[in-house]
């Protein structure tokens, strides 16, 4: 089985709180002396709260980690910068187009500042993935929002591109009704170049070179959600092949972590059989948060013995 360092790309996901951003920090440090940079699209970003040191929405050297870096991705920030330097592509867009070509400069203004479903987040990952074209990193770990979140992201290229797809239409319609230009002008160019990103946002996250590992916990509960997530990660073609159980009860020779220890068993039994496929990592409870470089190599080395 192909190790979970070999990849260029590592992507951690899961249920709120089961240790999804410990993982990531862990992996990146485990990833070094290799050139690694450390990512959030997580709009509550917390990876800065795990190193302790402050990270914001440019590429920050993390002090402590030789070859670490990291960046907590505003994708609200990385929307509005893309309107701005495409707003005159944005706009004759607009006046082209079947059924709005003629609406009055406030109406075409107000339409333009309407939120496009999963356009920032569409940007995040075009972010990422830029970075990874610039190529100045070896590898790459993401560390993402909670499920449900993760799971609109995944989907945000195919979505975008069905928005896409529509612009297309309403320009053919345009030049059908008006005769008009047959030549593909810089809206064209447009709507080609951001075709060109979703398809390559989904061929990167399809890729050999990327897995997405799935950190979860032996509870009712976020078993169930880790399931929807595994399945729905298989349908949009992405590789999943390790799973984390994370905050394992420690063995305290007392009745209480007896207890605790066998009702967990059963779960993690259940885990094991429904994803019978998948190498499990399994990490116990610390005894205090695992923040700061030295408790995060402590952390790497549990997940990755
Ligand atoms: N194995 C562990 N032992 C003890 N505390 C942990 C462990 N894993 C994570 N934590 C702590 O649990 C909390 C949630 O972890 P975090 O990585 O922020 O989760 P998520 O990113 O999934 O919301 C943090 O305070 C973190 O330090
Ligand atoms: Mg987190």
């Amino acid at each position: 089985m192909r190790n979970v360092l070999d990849n260029e790309l590592i992507l951690l996901g899961g249920k709120g709180g089961v240790g999804k951003t410990t993982c990531a920090a862990a992996t990146a440090i485990a990833l070094l002396p290799k050139k690694t940079l450390l990512v959030s699209t997580d709009p509550a970003h917390s990876i800065g709260d795990c190193l302790g040191q402050e990270i914001g929405d440019e590429i920050t050297r993390v002090e402590q980690g030789e070859n670490l870096y990291a960046l907590e991705i505003s994708a609200d920030k990385t929307l509005q910068e893309f309107k701005q330097k495409y707003s005159s592509e944005m706009r004759r867009l607009l006046e082209t187009s079947a059924g709005i070509e003629h609406l009055t400069r406030g109406e075409r203004e107000k339409l333009l500042s309407l939120p496009v479903p999963g356009a920032d987040e569409v940007m995040g990952l075009r972010r990422l993935l830029d970075l990874m074209e610039e190529g100045n990193f070896e590898k790459y770990v993401l560390d993402t929002a909670p499920t449900g979140h993760t799971l609109r992201l995944l989907s945000m290229p195919d979505v975008f591109d069905e928005w896409n797809n529509v612009l297309y239409k309403l320009r053919d319609k345009h030049r059908f009704h008006e005769r008009a230009f047959t030549k593909p002008d810089r809206a064209d160019q447009f709507l080609a170049s951001l075709k060109t990103s979703t398809t390559e946002l989904r061929k990167l996250l399809r890729s050999q070179k990327t897995e997405f590992v799935v950190v979860t916990a032996a509870e009712r509960l976020v078993i169930e959600e880790t399931k929807d997530l595994v399945n729905q990660l298989r349908s949009f073609g992405i590789c999943v092949r390790h799973l984390v159980i994370n905050k394992l009860f420690p063995d305290l020779n007392t009745d209480f972590s007896r207890i605790r220890r066998d009702q967990e068993q059963k779960l993690v039994e259940e885990i094991r059989t429904s994803f019978y496929e998948l190498q499990i990592m399994e990490v116990y409870l610390q005894p205090s948060e695992p923040r700061g470089t030295d408790n995060l190599r402590q952390f790497a080395s549990l997940l990755y013995s």
